[in-house]
Formats: structure tokens, C-alpha cells, sequence
């Protein structure tokens, strides 16, 4: 059985760690133990409610709950096959993580990241066989979203994207290929529409629960933009839009004032149970 890493704990990374031990033992990592094992409480809670409505059974939820480690060690990912780095939005953290990496995975694991928008040719570069690195991109939340975006490097090879490629699909989940560039292709349109509609809540132009209603029945979208950044995390939305804005170098992806003011404010949404609108 395959074994995969997952680097945070957090909204993605619990996530993609329960989609992963469908298929193989996961090894889920964060900075410390404590939030590592809160990961794995939450995956606890959203299978409990699967079983609640009948769609899982305990035995499956137990046998899911089992594969996943929990640890605050990075160097237990030394037998890992994949490894999906799902930590902070910050190219910093991403390049230190992915060096350590270099060094205590097998030159054979395929070292993926999740990030949202940033340079994966740059947190590459730095690694010793950077042809293993990739993005592998989930989207929110991980356990529903079908799409992954693999995403390939001027270093990567065709054997890393292949291999890639084909344990996305064993997750139940659609690749699409992806040349790297900023937010490469969803967010590179999806973010800037949020900022918009971030735009026009600033201006005064409407109210929060008028524009997600004006572009759920009049754009037929499922969700809100404003009920969207919530979830996704509104200092998830300014770090992509930040990248945009200075990797594109043009002004339509400058970051909304009031985007700026409410990561200032710690109103992270639902994640802080306070965004554009409130969460219990
Ligand atoms: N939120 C989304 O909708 C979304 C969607 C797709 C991709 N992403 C990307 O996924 C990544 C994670 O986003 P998130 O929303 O889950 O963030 P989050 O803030 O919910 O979780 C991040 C986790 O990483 C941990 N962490 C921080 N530094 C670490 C380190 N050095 N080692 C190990 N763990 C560390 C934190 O403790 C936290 O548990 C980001 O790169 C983000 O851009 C987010």
C-alpha cells in the first residue's frame, strides 16, 4: 500500500488526508503534535457525520481513521511515495519545507505542493532532483471538489507528472495539466472575481447577502463570491491576489482595500467563524 505525506493539518491538508486514506497509509504532519491530532479530529467529526447519514459505514470511517498518523516530524515522511505539502500560503515557509524534504524523502517520491498561487519553480530550485517536484492542487474542500490541477515545472518530468497524474485519478479525482504561471488556471480567474465582488461590498454598491444572491440566481453560480472567500479563507484570497498582482504587474489584480482591512482584523471567515458573514 502506497504511503503519502501531508504537510499542515489545517483546512486543505485534513482534507486531502482523508481523500488520500482511501487509497494508502497517510503520515499527516504540522508544526507541532496538538495540530496534527486536531486534523485528525476534524477528519473524526466529517466522517461521523457521514455515517450519521447513512452514506459510510463505522467499520469504513474506523478503517480510514486508521491509516492516518498524525506527527509533528517532518522526518517521518522519509518512506513516503507522494508527499503533498499543504502548509502556509507563504514561499518562505514552502522553500524550507520542500529543502528538508529533498533530503529526507527517497529521490523516487514525488514531492507535491498544494499551494494556491505560488511560484512552484521557485520553491523547485532549490531541491536536490527537482524534476520530482509538482503541484498537485486540490480545491475546497478537498473531500468534494473533483478537480486537482498537476502542475509541471521547467523541471519537471514527464515520469513525476505521469505518476502524478495517475494517483490523483486513484483518488476519485479529475487532473487537468497545468504549465506553472501565477494561480494557474482557477484561481487566475476565480480569486479576481471575488475581489470584485469585495470591491463593490467597499463601494457600498450592495449589501453582502445581495451580491452573493445577485451571482447565485443571476450567474446560476452554487455559491456566492462573498460566502465563497469565506470559505476558502480570506488571507488565502489576499496572499493569491498579492501574487497576482506582483507577478502579472497588472493593475486589475491589485488587492480589494476592505480584502486588506478584514485579514488585518483577524476575520478570516469561517475558519475564525467571522468573514463577510458569521459561522456557529
Ligand atoms: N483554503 C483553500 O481554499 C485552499 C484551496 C487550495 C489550496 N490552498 C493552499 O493550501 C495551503 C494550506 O491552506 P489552508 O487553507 O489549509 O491553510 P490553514 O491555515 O487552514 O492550514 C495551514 C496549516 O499548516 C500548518 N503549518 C504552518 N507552517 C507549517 C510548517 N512549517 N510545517 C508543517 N505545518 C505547518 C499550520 O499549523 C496549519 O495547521 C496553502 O498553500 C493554500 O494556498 C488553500
Amino acid at each position: 500500500m502506497m504511503t503519502i505525506g501531508v504537510i499542515g493539518a489545517g483546512t486543505m491538508g485534513n482534507g486531502i488526508a482523508e481523500v488520500c486514506a482511501q487509497v494508502g497509509q497517510v503520515i499527516l504532519v504540522d508544526i507541532d503534535q496538538a495540530r496534527a491530532r486536531g486534523g485528525l479530529e476534524a477528519i473524526g467529526k466529517r466522517l461521523s457525520r457521514q455515517v450519521e447519514k447513512g452514506r459510510m459505514d463505522e467499520a469504513t470511517k474506523e478503517t480510514i481513521l486508521a491509516r492516518i498518523h498524525p506527527t509533528g516530524e517532518l522526518k517521518e515522511l522519509g518512506s513516503a511515495d507522494l508527499v503533498v505539502e499543504a502548509a502556509l500560503e507563504d514561499l518562505e515557509v514552502k522553500k524550507e519545507l520542500f529543502q528538508a524534504l529533498g533530503e529526507i524523502c527517497s529521490p523516487e517520491c514525488i514531492l507535491g505542493t498544494n499551494t494556491s498561487a505560488l511560484s512552484i519553480t521557485e520553491v523547485a530550485a532549490h531541491v536536490p532532483r527537482p524534476e520530482r517536484v509538482v503541484g498537485i492542487h486540490f480545491f475546497n474542500p478537498a473531500t468534494v471538489m473533483k478537480l486537482v490541477e498537476v502542475v509541471r515545472t521547467p523541471f519537471t518530468s514527464q515520469a513525476s507528472v505521469d505518476k502524478a497524474v495517475d494517483i490523483v485519478t486513484s483518488l476519485g479525482k479529475s487532473p487537468v495539466l497545468v504549465e506553472e504561471s501565477p494561480g494557474f488556471v482557477v484561481n487566475r480567474i476565480l480569486v479576481p472575481m471575488i475581489n470584485e465582488a469585495i470591491f463593490i461590498l467597499g463601494e457600498g454598491v450592495a449589501s453582502a447577502e445581495d451580491i452573493d444572491t445577485a451571482m447565485r440566481l443571476g450567474a446560476n453560480h452554487p455559491m456566492g463570491p462573498l460566502a465563497l472567500a469565506d470559505l476558502i479563507g480570506l488571507d488565502i484570497c489576499l496572499a493569491i491576489m498579492e501574487t497576482l498582482h506582483r507577478e502579472l504587474g497588472e493593475d486589475k489584480y491589485r488587492p480589494a482595500p476592505l480584502l486588506r482591512k478584514m485579514v488585518r482584523a483577524g476575520r478570516l471567515g469561517r475558519k475564525t467563524k467571522h468573514g463577510f458573514f458569521t459561522y456557529n
